[in-house]
């Protein structure tokens, strides 16, 4: 087990985008200043998508310049072309994060493009980055599972890794986007993945659809992987991934990691706030079970 889990969190943008009602510019960079302020390492801010595939994400330009940079945390970005990236690097995006999948399907409705066509323009995306010496993190979707084309082959997952990797990714994480992995099928996956791409280079984003997120995580924490993507209150889920629920709530992870013994320096009850914040703004209860219990909601 590792003495130390880096948390990524990715709420404000995976949390967010799914949700229909716009929520104001100056409430996201509330979330995002309080959520800077709990220890968490890195918080992923926004996405410079297209607003007309997700409208949530529009204000991305105004979030991140609006918010208090802390000077000990990270703020990624998604990207998903040469011109998301351009527009990230005037709104002053260090790090931006590039999302590849292993399936046909769902790629061409998530991004509109063959897996082959995607991977290509991350590949130029990659080069510009390098170039400006932005750090690139890498998502590859529907790891455990496709919501159109059903099981994955952990050699394809394997593939598209290391493919990744030699674009110049530091870390990639990889996702069960709709959340139908178990321990079982997460072990066979990363079992493929580590023969081309260390475990000290990868990071797990679990939905928690059926439930099965934190035994997935301890999972791959087991076998070496010490960073982890989370979701303050458990929001989240693609737009493009029918029936995909949130993703594992933060403080969940949180918790679990501290009865572990294994340092995140993350501070609990700053997490359990920022949460109240914001699901109290969306009108909705927490799905953390953590937050629940701890704040008798
Ligand atoms: P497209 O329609 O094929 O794009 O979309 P296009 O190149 O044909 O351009 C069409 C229009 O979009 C043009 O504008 C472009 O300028 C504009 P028009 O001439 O019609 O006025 N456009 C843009 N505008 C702003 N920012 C941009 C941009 N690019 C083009 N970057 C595209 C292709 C990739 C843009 C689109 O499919 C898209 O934005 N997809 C993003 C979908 C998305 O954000 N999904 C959720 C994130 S992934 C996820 O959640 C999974 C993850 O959490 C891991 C997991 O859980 O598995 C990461
Ligand atoms: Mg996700």
């Amino acid at each position: 087990m590792p003495e130390y889990v880096k948390i990524v969190e990715v709420g404000p943008r995976d949390g967010l985008q799914n949700i229909k009602t716009f929520v104001p510019t100056d409430v996201k960079i509330e979330l995002i200043n309080r959520l800077s302020n709990t220890g968490l390492p890195v918080v992923e801010v926004t996405s410079f998508v297209s607003p007309k595939w997700v409208p949530q994400m529009a204000d991305n330009a105004d979030v991140l310049k609006g918010i208090d940079k802390n000077p000990n945390v990270s703020y990624p970005v998604l990207t998903p072309n040469l011109k998301g990236f351009s527009s990230a690097m005037e709104a002053g995006a260090k790090e931006v994060a590039i999302f590849g999948a292993v399936s046909e399907t769902f790629t061409k409705k998530n991004v509109n493009a063959t897996i082959k066509d995607s991977l290509e323009s991350f590949n130029s995306l990659c080069d510009e980055a390098k170039k400006l010496n932005i750090k690139i993190r890498g998502y590859i979707s529907c790891v455990l599972g496709c919501p159109y084309e059903g099981k994955i082959e952990p050699t394809a997952v394997a593939n598209v890794a290391k493919q990744l990797i030699d674009m110049g990714c530091y870390e990639i994480s990889l996702g069960d986007t709709i959340g139908v992995g178990t321990p079982g099928s997460m072990a066979a996956m990363l079992k493929e993945v580590t023969k081309v791409v260390p475990a000290s280079k990868l990071a797990v984003h679990c939905h928690d659809t059926y439930g099965q997120a934190l035994a997935n995580i301890l999972t791959a924490i087991q076998m070496g992987v010490s960073v982890v993507d989370a979701s303050v209150a458990g929001l989240g889920g693609c737009p493009y991934a029918k029936g995909a629920s949130g993703n594992v709530a933060t403080e969940d992870v949180v918790y679990m990691l501290n009865g572990l013994n294994i340092k995140t320096g993350v501070d609990l009850n700053s997490v359990i706030d920022s949460a109240k914040f914001i699901t109290d703004f969306i009108g909705m209860r927490p799905e953390s079970k953590v937050t629940r219990a701890i704040a008798k909601l």
